[in-house]
C-alpha cells in the first residue's frame, strides 16, 4: 500500500508538470498553419457561408495580409519587422461573423485582439506577446442618424469623422461631444470614456450613450437590457476589450448653435506666457460651460534670440456661441489673453470639427470620411490629473525642465462644468469633480531606430516624474484612452490581480473594484484579455 501510493502521487505531480510545460510550449509553437485550418472550419460551421468566410479571413500567406494589418497601424513605433504579428486577421461583415470568431477562437484556445480605429497609443489592439488573431472591425461602420429622436446608432468600426459627417448631413444644429481626431475609432474611443471639446457642456461620449450591442464570451449578441446593468456600466469607460466585442453604441445627440466660435492665441515666455498660464488655471475650469479652452505648451526656439529655447503657450478654444459674447466674457474673466474679435472665427459646427483637426479653412466636410491620415509618425503619450493650481514658481520650474529635455509637449485640458455634476461612480471613468484639468504628455518624432526611441521615451518619462509634486497622488491617476504601458502590465498571468490593481486603480480609482466584479462575472476564464485588461478576482 505504502509503496504504490508514492509513485501514484509522483505520477500525478509529473502529469501536472507536463500539462503546464506542454501548455506553454504548445502555444509558443503555434503557427498560422496549425491554427488556420481548424479555425476556418469552425467559422464555416458556425456561419454557413464558406464563400464569405474565405473573403474575410487573412492568414499570413495571403497577399493582402500585410496591407490589411498596416491599414490601421497608427503609430510607426509598432510598424517594424520585429513587432509581433497576428496569425490571422478577421474582418467581419456582419454580427454573426463576430459571434463565430469569438466562439471559434475560444474553442481552439487562441487570444483575440479587437481593433476599431487602431489608434491605441501602445498598439495593443494589434500586438500581443502570445499567439493571437486580430478581429478588425472596419467593415462594421454603419452610422444611422435619427434626427426626430435625436439618436444615432454607431457601429464601432466607424471613425469619429464618419460620425460627425453623418450628423451634419442630417442637421446643422446637432453634434456629438466626442474627440478631435477624425480617424479615431468609435470602438476604442467610446469604450475608453472618450472626451472632446464639448465636455464642459455635455460631458464625455459615454455620458451620452443610451444603448449598446456586445458579443460576449459565449458568442451571444446582447443589448443594454440583456447584458445587465453592470456590464452596460463597464463598457462605458472601463475599456471594451476586457468584456467582449462591442458592435455598436447608441447615443443621444446634443444641440449646437448654428454658429460657434473658435480661436487660437499664442504667447511665448518673453510675452509673459507664465502669467497667462497662471490666469488660465483660474478661468478655464470654472468659466461658462459652453467654452472649452485647451492649453498647449511646447519648447520652441525664441523669436527674440534664435539660439535660445522658450516655451510657447497656445490657447485653442471652442465656444458654443458668437464671437461678441465670447470677447466680452473673456475681456472680464481672462484679460491677460487680450482676445480681440479679430482673433475669433465664427463658423458652423462641422467646420469647427475640421478647424480643430488642423485642416485649412475651406476644407470640405467630406474630408472627414477619409480614413487614411497621411502622416505616419512615432509617438508616445502619458497622462496626469491636476487638482490644485500650479504656482508661478512651479510653472517656471516646469518650463526649465521642458527646455532642458527639449522635445516634450504638454496639453492641459480643462474640466469643470458638466464634469462636476456627474458622480465619480456613475460610470467607470472616475476623474470628475475636484479635477481642474488633465495633462497629456506628448512626444512625436520622424526618425526610426532604437536609439532615437529610447531618447524620446526616456525624456517623456522624466518629465512625468518631475511633475509628481503637482499632480494627483494615491493613486496617481491616468486616462485609459491615453494608454500607457509604463504604469503596469498584466502579463496575462491569470493570478495577476495585484498587477492589474496597479494600473486599474490609476485608470479607474474607486471604480476598479466594480469593474473586477463585473469582469469576474461575465468572463471568468479571462478570454478577453490584454496588457491592461481588468483582472479576474477568484
Ligand atoms: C490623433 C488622435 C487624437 C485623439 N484625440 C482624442 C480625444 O480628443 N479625446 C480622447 O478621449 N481620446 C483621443 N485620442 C485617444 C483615443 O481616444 C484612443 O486612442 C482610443 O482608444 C482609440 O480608439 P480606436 O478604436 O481608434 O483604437 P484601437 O487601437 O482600435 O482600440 C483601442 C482599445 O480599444 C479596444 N477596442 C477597440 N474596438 C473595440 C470594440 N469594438 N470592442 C471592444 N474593444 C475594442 C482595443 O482592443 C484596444 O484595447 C486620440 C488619439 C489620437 C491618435
Ligand atoms: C464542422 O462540422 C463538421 C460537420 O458537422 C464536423 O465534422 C466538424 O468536426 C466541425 N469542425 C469544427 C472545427 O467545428
Ligand atoms: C508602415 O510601414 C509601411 C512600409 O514601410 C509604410 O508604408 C507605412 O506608412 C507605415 N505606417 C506607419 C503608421 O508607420
Ligand atoms: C423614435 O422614438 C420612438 C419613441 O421612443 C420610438 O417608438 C421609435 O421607434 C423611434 N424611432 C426609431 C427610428 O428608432
Ligand atoms: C489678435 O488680434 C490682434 C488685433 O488684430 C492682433 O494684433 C494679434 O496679433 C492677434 N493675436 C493672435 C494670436 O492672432
Ligand atoms: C510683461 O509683463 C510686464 C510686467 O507686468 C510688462 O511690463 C510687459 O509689458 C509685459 N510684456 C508683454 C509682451 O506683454
Ligand atoms: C542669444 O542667446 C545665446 C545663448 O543663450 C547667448 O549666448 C547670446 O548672447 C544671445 N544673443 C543675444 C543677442 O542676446
Ligand atoms: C535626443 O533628444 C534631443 C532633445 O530633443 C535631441 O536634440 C537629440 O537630437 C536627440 N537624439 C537622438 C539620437 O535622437
Amino acid at each position: 500500500m505504502a509503496i504504490s501510493s508514492v509513485p501514484a502521487s509522483l505520477t500525478s505531480l509529473l502529469f501536472v508538470l507536463i500539462l503546464i510545460l506542454f501548455d506553454g510550449s504548445a502555444s509558443a509553437a503555434r503557427s498560422t498553419g496549425s491554427v488556420y485550418e481548424p479555425f476556418l472550419q469552425c467559422l464555416v460551421n458556425h456561419t454557413n457561408s464558406a464563400d464569405q468566410i474565405s473573403k474575410i479571413v487573412y492568414d499570413q500567406k495571403k497577399i493582402s495580409y500585410t496591407s490589411v494589418l498596416r491599414a490601421y497601424i497608427r503609430n510607426a513605433r509598432f510598424n517594424t519587422t520585429s513587432t509581433p504579428k497576428p496569425l490571422i486577421i478577421l474582418t467581419p461583415l456582419q454580427e454573426s461573423h463576430v459571434q463565430a470568431t469569438v466562439i471559434c477562437a475560444k474553442s481552439i484556445g487562441i487570444q483575440i485582439k479587437i481593433r476599431s480605429g487602431g489608434h491605441d497609443y501602445e498598439g495593443i489592439s494589434y500586438i500581443s506577446n502570445e499567439p493571437f488573431i486580430v478581429l478588425d472591425m472596419f467593415n462594421l461602420r454603419k452610422v444611422t442618424v435619427d434626427i426626430r429622436n435625436e439618436t444615432v446608432v454607431i457601429q464601432t468600426g466607424a471613425t469619429l469623422g464618419e460620425l460627425y459627417y453623418s450628423i451634419w448631413e442630417k442637421s446643422k444644429v446637432h453634434g456629438f461631444p466626442g474627440g478631435v481626431g477624425p480617424t479615431v475609432g468609435v470602438g476604442g474611443h467610446f469604450s475608453g470614456g472618450g472626451y472632446g471639446n464639448m465636455l464642459r457642456k455635455y460631458g464625455l461620449t459615454v455620458d451620452n450613450v443610451i444603448d449598446a450591442q456586445i458579443v460576449d464570451v459565449n458568442g451571444k449578441l446582447l443589448n443594454k437590457e440583456s447584458m445587465g446593468e453592470d456590464l452596460f456600466w463597464a463598457i462605458r469607460g472601463g475599456g471594451g476589450a476586457s468584456f467582449g466585442v462591442i458592435v455598436s453604441y447608441t447615443v443621444k445627440l446634443v444641440r449646437v448653435p448654428e454658429k460657434v466660435t473658435v480661436f487660437r492665441v499664442e504667447k511665448s515666455l518673453e510675452e509673459n506666457a507664465t502669467d497667462l498660464v497662471v490666469q488660465w488655471q483660474q478661468v478655464a475650469p470654472h468659466t461658462d460651460d459652453r467654452l472649452f479652452m485647451r492649453l498647449l505648451l511646447a519648447p520652441e526656439s525664441s523669436k527674440v534670440n534664435k539660439s535660445q529655447i522658450t516655451i510657447r503657450a497656445s490657447v485653442v478654444a471652442l465656444f458654443l456661441g458668437g464671437a461678441d459674447e465670447l470677447v466680452s466674457l473673456l475681456g472680464k474673466e481672462f484679460p491677460l489673453l487680450g482676445l480681440k474679435k479679430e482673433n475669433c472665427t465664427e463658423m458652423n459646427w462641422i467646420d469647427s470639427v475640421l478647424w480643430w483637426a488642423n485642416f485649412d479653412t475651406g476644407t470640405k466636410p467630406e474630408t472627414l470620411l477619409d480614413r487614411n491620415p497621411d502622416s505616419a509618425k512615432f509617438l508616445k503619450r502619458k497622462s496626469d490629473y491636476v487638482q490644485n493650481p500650479i504656482s508661478r514658481n512651479g510653472l517656471e520650474w516646469i518650463w526649465k525642465k521642458m527646455i532642458e529635455l527639449g522635445k516634450i509637449g504638454l496639453v492641459f485640458n480643462p474640466y469643470g462644468g458638466k464634469m462636476n455634476d456627474i458622480p465619480a461612480d456613475a460610470l467607470p471613468f472616475p476623474h470628475r469633480a475636484g479635477n481642474l484639468f488633465k495633462i497629456q504628455y506628448s512626444v512625436t518624432w520622424d526618425e526610426p531606430g532604437d536609439v532615437v526611441d529610447k531618447n524620446y521615451t526616456t525624456q517623456i518619462r522624466r518629465l512625468h516624474s518631475y511633475m509628481t509634486p503637482f499632480v494627483t497622488k494615491n493613486p496617481r491617476s491616468a486616462f485609459l484612452n491615453y494608454r500607457d504601458l509604463d504604469i503596469g502590465i498584466n502579463h496575462y498571468d491569470k493570478n495577476s490581480y495585484e498587477q492589474g490593481e496597479v494600473y486599474g486603480t490609476k485608470y479607474f480609482n474607486n471604480n476598479f473594484e466594480r469593474l473586477v466584479k463585473t469582469k469576474t462575472a461575465v468572463d471568468p476564464e479571462n478570454f478577453f484579455r490584454n496588457e491592461q485588461s481588468i483582472p479576474i478576482r477568484r
